[in-house]
């Protein structure tokens, strides 16, 4: 199994940061390339365009890697928001038609789905909370639903943010096809947590951002656009995403999906942090992280569950992040363990731990102290 690498980290020994689903911290080798390329910003002549480029293409290529795809289908964007914007441009949906998402979905992939539903005259369809934690039934059967209005598209997480109730996407993502629906993944709590590939999927657009378990920096995320989908209209025009024509005019598009690339993609300390985080995770390797995610999760859920909370169903328990729902008040557990330094999240009621590689045995066994001792005292 791959050992903890929290001597990479600046992480005191008291504090417990079990929050990567929020914001990861960046390593020690990350902020040294940040901090690299911080300084060449005082020196501009030494840095050609070209070598801008260069380097974007190597994080393009980096980003295409860790999920199976080709350095063409991906887009360098701003966030994930960013990115579902241009894949709700791109996807064909007609008057009557429905798209679906869950219910408690994150904003950056819920609120454009309104907003395109209402100018096309479709509806959102919002599936669940299921009682029994089975979100994949509940989409296979919505997606099914024979006397439903056809299915324009199928907007998913393989993760649910709030819990890390897992969604089975080898089933739905075939489900969605044969349905003729357009599949756009916002793979945010599954990029750098777990192993994944496009190419078992076939999404139509995936998007993901660097600054949560790819331990990144903010302002960067990726856009995968399959093949079919790279003659769609970005957001913006820009001199990244565009290219001088025959007649020396910028009407072309770039090529693949770089057409959908963000302005101001040049960014050197954005690119340099993106590019060394991205780095350091192909070494590590998505499946080992999992492994050892899977590994202090497992550990964490025992004493959960000892402390009487009630936690999404093993079989659909994601390796790395645990909702957990507490008998008292979930705000107020969390409120009280950042003051013991244990970092977690609440998201609607639930306890969310969320480990990464830095992370300990001794970081979970003062996670369950603290809030035993905090449970006492409530
Ligand atoms: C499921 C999910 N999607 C997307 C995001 C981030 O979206 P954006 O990059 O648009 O800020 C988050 C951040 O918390 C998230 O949890």
């Amino acid at each position: 199994m791959l050992p903890s690498q929290r001597s990479q980290f600046d992480i005191p020994d008291e504090v417990t940061f079990l929050d990567a689903a929020a914001r990861g911290p960046l390593s020690r080798r990350v902020r040294a390339a940040g901090g690299e390329a911080m300084a060449t910003r005082g020196t501009p002549w030494k840095v050609g365009r070209e070598q801008l480029e260069e380097r974007a293409e190597e994080v393009r290529g980096r980003a295409a890697e860790l999920i199976d795809a080709s350095a063409n289908d991906i887009a360098l964007v701003t966030s994930v928001s960013h990115a579902i914007a241009i894949a709700a441009r791109s996807v064909a949906v007609r008057r009557g038609t429905r798209i679906l998402r869950l219910a408690g979905e994150h904003p950056s992939n819920a609120l454009e789905w309104s907003r395109l539903a209402q100018e096309r005259g479709a509806f959102v369809e919002i599936l669940g909370p299921p009682r029994d934690g089975d979100w994949t039934s509940t989409v296979l059967e919505a997606i099914a639903g024979p006397a439903a209005a056809p299915l324009a598209v199928v907007a998913l997480t393989p993760v649910h943010w709030s819990d890390g109730a897992r969604l089975d996407l080898d089933l739905i993502a075939p489900a969605a096809r044969r349905h003729g629906a357009a599949l756009v993944i916002d793979a945010t709590h599954t990029a750098g947590a777990v192993p994944l590939n496009v190419r078992q999927w076939q999404p139509d657009f995936l998007a993901f951002p660097s600054f949560k378990w790819l331990l990144g920096p903010y302002s960067m995320g990726f856009l995968y656009a399959s093949p079919a989908y790279q003659g769609g209209e970005p957001l913006e025009r820009n001199a990244y995403n565009s290219r001088v024509d025959d007649c020396g005019d910028w009407t072309a598009f770039a090529a693949g999906a770089r057409r959908y690339d963000m302005g101001e993609r040049g960014t050197p300390i954005t690119l340099a942090l993106a590019n060394a985080a991205l780095e350091q995770h192909l070494e590590w390797g998505s499946a080992a992280v999992s492994e050892r995610l899977a590994y202090l999760t497992a550990l964490l859920a025992r004493h959960l569950e000892a402390l009487g909370m009630l936690l999404v169903p093993e079989r659909v328990r994601a390796p790395h992040m645990l909702g957990a729902r507490p008998p008292t008040d979930a705000r107020k557990l969390v409120a009280r363990l950042a003051r013991d330094q244990v970092f977690l999240s609440e998201r609607q009621g639930v306890l969310r731990f969320s480990p990464h590689v830095y992370n300990d045995e001794a970081d979970i066994e003062r996670a369950a102290a603290m809030l035993r001792a905090a449970q006492v005292r409530a």
